[in-house]
């Protein structure tokens, strides 16, 4: 009940879904917690129910809100010790229908936003000499899903800046790790029709899809102090989907 305790940890998108289970998750295990969330409902809603958790507003696509962000953790909490690139979206459709504006928002914040993040709290992690960045891609990174080209290419972009950043932070105590889940039950699998849902599992040697506790974990592992020597590894936690 103490994997981390005295940390600070900064989730993103983590007022619904995986991101919220892993907030609850991080608390339980001693953390200062923030929601960083686009959503400021869920994100108000998700305070009230974990108290002690704390919910700041931003948008990860947008440079200022973010820098807003990290200044706002600093003067609250004086140190970021985990950040969690978690906030993601979809705008799913066929290449042959997609448009410009699909494909660059799921860019503006699945990659995008994750690079606005990880440079923003560089310079704390840097300066204490130790961290841990954590950065959710997909099975669609690195396996393809069908109506999904803005999405894939940011998820695989997410592994690229991952490996490239455990290179480039290692020699200043921060470790960089990606997770990639398969599907899993949140609402941004509910948006999927019922027969890709069918087919998904049917690929999934376990037969199920995730649960948010099983992505929270892989995040709790890469986060703790048990993952000192993992660095730039892509974690993928889907029932074994991509072997
Ligand atoms: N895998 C396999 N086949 C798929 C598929 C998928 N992911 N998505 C669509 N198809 C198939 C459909 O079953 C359909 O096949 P049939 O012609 O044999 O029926 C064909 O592709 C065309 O699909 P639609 O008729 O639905 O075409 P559309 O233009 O109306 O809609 C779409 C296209 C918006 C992409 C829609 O099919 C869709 O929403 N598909 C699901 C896409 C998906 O898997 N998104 C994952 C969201 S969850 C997530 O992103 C988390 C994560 O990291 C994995
Ligand atoms: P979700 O839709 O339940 O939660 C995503 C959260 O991100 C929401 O709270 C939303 O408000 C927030 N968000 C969206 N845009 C934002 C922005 N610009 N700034 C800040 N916050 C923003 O989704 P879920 O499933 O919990 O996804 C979490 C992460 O896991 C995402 O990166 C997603 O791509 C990834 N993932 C999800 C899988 C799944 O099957 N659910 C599979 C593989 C990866």
């Amino acid at each position: 009940m103490s994997r981390l305790r005295g940390k600070t940890a900064v989730i993103t998108g983590a007022a619904n879904g995986i991101g919220l289970e892993a907030a609850r998750t991080f608390k339980r295990e001693g953390a200062n917690v923030v929601i960083a969330d686009f959503n400021e409902e869920a994100g108000k809603k998700a305070e009230e129910a974990n108290p002690g958790v704390v919910f700041v507003r931003v948008d990860v696509s947008d440079r200022d809100s973010v820098d807003s962000l990290v200044q706002t953790v600093i003067d609250r909490f004086g140190t970021i010790d985990i950040l969690i690139n978690n906030a993601g979206i979809t705008r799913d459709s066929m290449l042959s229908k997609m448009t410009s504006e699909q494909f660059q928002q799921v860019i503006n914040v699945n990659l995008t936003g994750v690079f606005h993040c990880t440079q923003a709290v560089l310079p704390y992690m840097a300066e204490q000499g130790s961290g841990k960045i954590i950065n959710t891609s997909s099975v669609t990174g690195t396996y393809g899903n069908v109506g999904q080209t803005n999405y894939a290419a940011a998820k695989a972009g997410v592994i690229g800046m991952t490996k490239t950043w455990a290179k480039e932070l290692a020699r200043k105590g921060i470790n960089v790790n990606a997770v990639a889940p398969g599907f899993t039950e949140t609402a941004m699998v509910a948006e999927v029709p019922e027969k890709v849902i069918e087919k998904m599992k049917a690929q999934v040697p376990m037969g199920r899809l995730g649960k948010p506790e099983d992505i929270a974990n892989a995040y709790l592992f890469l986060a703790s102090s048990e993952s000192d020597y993992v660095n730039g590894h892509v974690l993928h936690v889907d029932g074994g989907i991509m072997m």
